[in-house]
């Protein structure tokens, strides 16, 4: 089992703020988002990771690779537990980058990772979406994966006014959140919603998925979505769906990433100063 975590967008709903800086770099608690999806990965015991990236994102790159002038000064310093987390994040798996050219949707995202992916299976993590959970949702996915030898991905409930946001799925229950999938839409209008769950952002494929991809055509927002890829997909192979129970932010949404700093800080170390700094204010 491999993993596609895809960065490539241009974060448009935060601008100015994700000019310059990558959504998915934008700090939660003590780490950069991207940090936090790689390590619910490498918990589901995934280590060949591929990050989707455009050449406006280096510093996704850079926060992964080593860097040497920083470990010498943190050495000389005797900083050794600074060294040790940043020696960590050097070491955290086999990552590779891949530099999507053109922006042309989370389809064709995915697609410039056919090579890397090869006949795996593979997990797909959005890379500004965090979810949290015990197991987390890819580990979650993957054990179905590998029970129901079945594409799978997760799922929440959503309002009526969200569908615009989310690919939306029709199913029929086979078992206790488990949905197999007969249709799905991408970003509907509430009235063309086939029901009120929606696509979370995290999948678990066979390589077949890429055929499926290369047939598909521009869709919503004029970009070549997943959703539709898997809508073809479901038309020939099983395809399930999941409720996940564990929460997850949407890091491209304000709400969603001060929510995650405040409630992921809650089980770190970081909660006490959280707390002292929201004392003061
Ligand atoms: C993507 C997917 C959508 C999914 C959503 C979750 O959309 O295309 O199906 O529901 O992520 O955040 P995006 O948010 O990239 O527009």
């Amino acid at each position: 089992m491999k993993a596609v975590i895809p960065a490539a967008g241009f974060g448009t709903r935060f601008l100015p703020l994700t000019k310059a800086q990558p959504k998915e770099m934008l700090p939660v608690v003590n780490k950069p988002t991207i940090q936090w999806v790689v390590e619910e990965a490498v918990d589901a015991g995934i280590t060949d990771i591929a990050i989707i990236t455009g050449d406006h994102k280096q510093a996704i790159e850079h926060h992964f690779k080593p860097m040497e002038k920083l470990e010498k000064v943190l050495e000389k310093a005797g900083k050794t537990e600074e060294l040790k987390e940043i020696r960590k994040i050097n070491e955290i798996a086999n990552l590779e980058f891949i530099v999507q050219e053109e922006q042309k949707g989370l389809g064709h995202a995915i697609l410039c990772a056919e090579d890397f992916v090869g006949n795996d299976s593979f997990a797909v993590l959005l890379g500004d979406t965090i979810c949290t959970g015990n197991p987390n949702c890819t580990k979650g996915l993957v054990n179905l994966f590998y029970e129901n030898e079945a594409n799978i991905f997760s799922v929440e409930e959503i309002s009526l006014e969200e569908t615009k946001r989310y690919g939306v799925v029709l199913g029929k229950e086979v078992g206790k959140g488990i949905m197999l999938v007969k249709d799905l839409v991408e970003k509907p209008e509430p009235n063309d919603a086939p029901s009120l769950l929606g696509i979370q952002g995290r999948y678990v494929f066979t390589s077949d998925i890429f055929e499926y991809l290369k047939l598909t055509r521009d869709g919503a927002d004029g970009e070549i979505q997943l959703t539709d890829a898997m809508k073809s997909l479901a038309n020939t192979q099983l395809l399930y769906s999941w409720i996940f129970n564990g929460k997850r932010y949407d890091i491209g949404t304000m709400k969603d990433w001060f929510q995650s700093h405040l409630e992921l800080s809650i089980e770190s170390e970081f909660s006490l100063v959280l707390k002292g700094v929201m004392n003061k204010l």
